[in-house]
């Protein structure tokens, strides 16, 4: 195939999530969709230089930059960014404004208003302006949600979703912005709940009205770089009752303090005629009950093990074989292939920032909702 154009792609934020965002970017060109194009590796961008460095190295970038000023002008096309939460705004906000195509991670930002704020910027531009909510990617999720919206579990009747870590549970775990309101906007209701609300929203449709929702911090201190003790202001664990505008009803539970889960994220959704479930610890397959398959009385729930046929996988695995497994790294591949071919098109991305900020309006909502301890309505843009 002949190339016929260039991609110079940078990541800022070189943490556990610019790296995942590196690996995608590195093994992008996996996709046929993408033969033509050359995504060419150019700069990572972290004040931690060594640390830039180390992952330019690791996944074959040219060169490392401290500041994403250094950037601006440079030629560079496509842009990730993986920041903390209170950088949202004004590094996505100057990339647009130079003129960059960018994804930023979930959170869009650390409220509704600063996620509406990200959207106005983007709509004065035509860039791609995109959120990467990575567990969409994952190839049983995606064929999850398909075999869902086909109708094979009739209509979705209720559901449950819920992310549990135990990255927090440590209480000698140092104080970081994470454990900050300030600087987080919140804890695990918008480092986590995000990610199964999007996925519950993938599925369902949107969420019109959050009915409760409780936070609870269990460790109310933690240390400091210089051995003082620092308060931790925001949730390690979350609660959240949904109605969506489908009718369908959720229950979200997220915590940070989920002691034996390292990273657990589980969907559950139940219909009029049956029900499906994924759970992330067993990444490559999902369940899939049909009340109305097989002989009466032989029902029964199936495990589904995807294979090339579903969304993502021929075009993120090296042996694109049914049965060899697809995880975290393949939902990064997927989400940077997304987010190139949409550059590409000249397209938005299916996880825009107006679906990012649909779910910061959500949290917006929980958030409410726990403070006031009643039901919310999730705002549309027009009321905010
Ligand atoms: N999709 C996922 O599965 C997933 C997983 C983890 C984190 N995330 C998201 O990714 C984001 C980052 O998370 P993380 O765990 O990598 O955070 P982190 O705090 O571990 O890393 C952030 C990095 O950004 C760097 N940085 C700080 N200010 C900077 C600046 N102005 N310019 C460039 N670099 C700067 C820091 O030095 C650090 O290396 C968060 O929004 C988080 O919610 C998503």
């Amino acid at each position: 195939m002949t190339i016929t154009r260039n991609l110079r792609v940078a990541v800022i934020g070189a943490g556990p999530a610019g790296q995942a965002h590196a690996f995608g970017f590195r093994n992008a060109r996996m996709s046929d969709a993408l033969s033509d194009v050359e995504i060419v590796l150019d700069t990572i961008v972290d004040p931690d230089t060594v640390l830039a460095q180390t992952v330019a190295r690791r996944y074959g970038f040219a060169r490392v930059a401290a500041d994403v000023s250094q950037i601006l002008d440079s030629g560079i096309d496509a842009v990730s960014v993986a920041l903390p939460s209170s950088l949202s705004v004004p590094v996505l906000g100057s990339l647009l404004e130079a003129g960059k195509h960018v994804i930023g991670e979930k959170p869009l930002g650390r409220s509704g208003a600063e996620a509406a704020e990200l959207v106005e910027i983007a709509r004065a531009t035509d860039r791609v302006a995109a959120v990467g909510f990575s567990y969409r990617r994952i190839p049983a999720v995606a064929q999850l949600q398909e075999t869902v919206a086909d109708g094979a579990i009739g209509d979705p009747l209720f559901a449950r979703g819920h992310f549990f870590s135990d990255y927090a549970l440590d209480p000698a775990s140092p104080m970081t912005w994470r454990f900050d309101q300030e600087a987080s906007g919140g804890g695990t209701i918008l480092d986590m709940a995000t990610h199964v609300i999007d996925a519950l929203e993938f599925v369902l449709g949107g969420v019109e009205e959050v009915g409760a929702c409780i936070l609870d911090t269990t460790i109310a201190q933690r240390p400091t770089r210089d051995g003082s003790m620092a308060a931790v202001t925001n949730d390690d664990t979350a609660l959240i009752d949904l109605r969506f505008a489908g009718g369908a009803i959720a229950s979200v539970l997220s915590s940070r303090v989920g002691a034996g889960c390292p990273i657990e994220l589980g969907l559950e959704i139940f219909g009029t005629r049956g029900h499906a479930r994924y759970r992330f610890d067993r990444p490559n397959e999902w369940v899939l009950y049909q009340r109305d398959v097989g002989e009466e009385g032989t029902d029964a729930p199936r495990t589904i093990i995807p294979g090339p046929a579903a969304r993502y996988f021929a075009d993120t695995m090296p042996m694109a074989a049914r049965g060899n497994a697809t995880g975290y790294g393949e939902a990064f591949v997927a989400q940077m292939q997304t987010f190139l071919k949409a550059v590409v098109d000249g397209t938005p991305m299916d996880t825009s920032f107006e679906v990012a900020a649909r779910t910061m309006r959500v949290i917006d909502a929980a958030l409410a909702s726990a403070r006031e301890r009643r039901p919310v309505a999730v705002t549309t843009p027009s009321e905010n």
